[in-house]
């Protein structure tokens, strides 16, 4: 069930936590500690099965060692999911239950929030273990600098990367004049809206969500679409904020955007859809690069920073090395997610020989 399960990657230690008191049925998978600490969030969703749930944090702890890696933190991967209950029975209580059971690993993993946790949850963990961060109180996330919401740093990440693919493509990091679909308005795309109607660009904005909609429309002059089309828009730039798994053999040739960047985890469907993206002349740039402005306010909690420099250091190298992705899947001829891939796994690689 878990060593021949297709998500399995050599992941370290994989904890099933179960308390039947609170109801909690979670798993913890730490993929790598090689470059320091497992660091990633607590997602909680309703899975159709347990091995549903076992796929998606095989594959989000994984994704988190490659966060890390390439945002230049001392952290390595992990993520927890939990499996929602059908009615919680003391919500406070589950969420603590899940701190001890983190609290057991003696700090070989750290934890935040992710989809469906709120920073009140994540106080819960606090109760049991110091080994969370995305506290509302905590680090350079305590509202000195950056709220504990780490959505705005996302965004301004994701920005970043907007504007060294645009230099890249256009020649200039001027935004001005172009034209943006966003999917989905939530924390991270009402923020990057704001980025973008800041910078002069024209926005054309989807979500379930009609109040969402109908907020950005009024603040940023955006133009609303449904769901269904915000791919089928006349753009240079789409930036999914929504789901993952959007970009697909079929989905892709749809696009009229050049430039692909936005703030989902996992936008690629398979292979295909990325080699497709380059095939075709449009730059996607690597959704774990662009998004980990969310993990790096975390990293000033866990590793203690409390100087803004250091913060605004690290979303400034997400753009340098989105550069060196792009240069390197020019001069490769690959496509720039197995490009950001294979820099990734050198980077960890490395870093074990280093330490021998
Ligand atoms: P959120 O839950 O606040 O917002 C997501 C929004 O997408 C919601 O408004 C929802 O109604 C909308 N949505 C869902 N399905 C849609 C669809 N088919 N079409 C259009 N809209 C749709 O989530 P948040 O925090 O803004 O995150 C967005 C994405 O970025 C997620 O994939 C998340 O995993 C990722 N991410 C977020 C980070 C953060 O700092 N919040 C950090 C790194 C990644």
């Amino acid at each position: 069930m878990l060593f021949d399960h297709e998500s399995f990657d050599g992941h370290e230690t994989v904890v099933f936590a179960k308390d039947e008191a609170s109801g909690l049925s979670a798993i913890i998978a730490l993929h790598s500690t090689a470059l320091g600490p497992a660091a990633g969030g607590t997602r909680l969703w309703r899975y159709g099965s347990d091995r549903d749930a076992l796929g998606d944090v095989l594959r989000l702890s994984r994704g988190m060692t490659y966060k890390n890696a390439m945002a230049g933190l001392p952290l390595g991967g992990g993520k927890t999911v939990i499996l929602a209950p059908d009615a919680f029975r003391d919500r406070r209580a589950l969420f603590a239950a899940l701190g001890r059971a983190i609290d057991r690993l003696g700090g070989a993993y750290w934890t935040a929030e992710d989809v469906g946790v709120s920073p009140a949850d994540m106080a819960a963990v606090a109760a049991e273990t110091r080994f969370v961060g995305g506290l509302e109180a905590g680090g350079l996330g305590s509202g000195r600098y950056a709220s504990g919401d780490p959505s705005p740093v996302t965004a301004r990440g994701v920005f970043t990367c907007l504007q060294v693919g645009a230099k890249h493509l256009w020649g200039s990091r001027d935004l001005s004049g172009r034209r943006a679909a966003v999917q989905g308005l939530g924390h991270v795309g009402q923020h990057l809206c704001h980025l973008l109607h800041a910078a002069g660009a024209s926005l054309v904005v989807s979500d379930l969500d009609g109040a969402r909609t109908a907020a950005v429309a009024r603040r940023y002059h955006a133009d609303v679409v449904s769901p269904s089309a915000i791919m089928d828009q006349e753009v240079d730039i789409f930036a999914p904020c929504a789901l993952g798994g959007i970009l697909t053999a079929e989905s892709v040739p749809d696009l009229s955007a050049k430039l692909i960047c936005g703030a989902a985890n996992n936008q690629l469907a398979d292979d295909r859809a990325a080699e497709l993206l380059a095939s075709s002349g449009r730059l996607y740039l690597p959704d774990y690069i662009v998004n980990a402005g969310g993990i790096i306010n975390v990293a000033t909690e866990i590793l203690q920073i409390e100087d803004p420099a250091w913060l605004e250091g690290k979303l400034e190298g997400l753009g340098t090395t989105i550069k060196e992705v792009i240069l390197q899947a020019e001069v490769l001829d690959g496509n720039t997610a197995a490009v950001a891939d294979s820099i990734a796994r050198r980077r960890i690689e490395l870093h074990d020989r280093l330490a021998a």
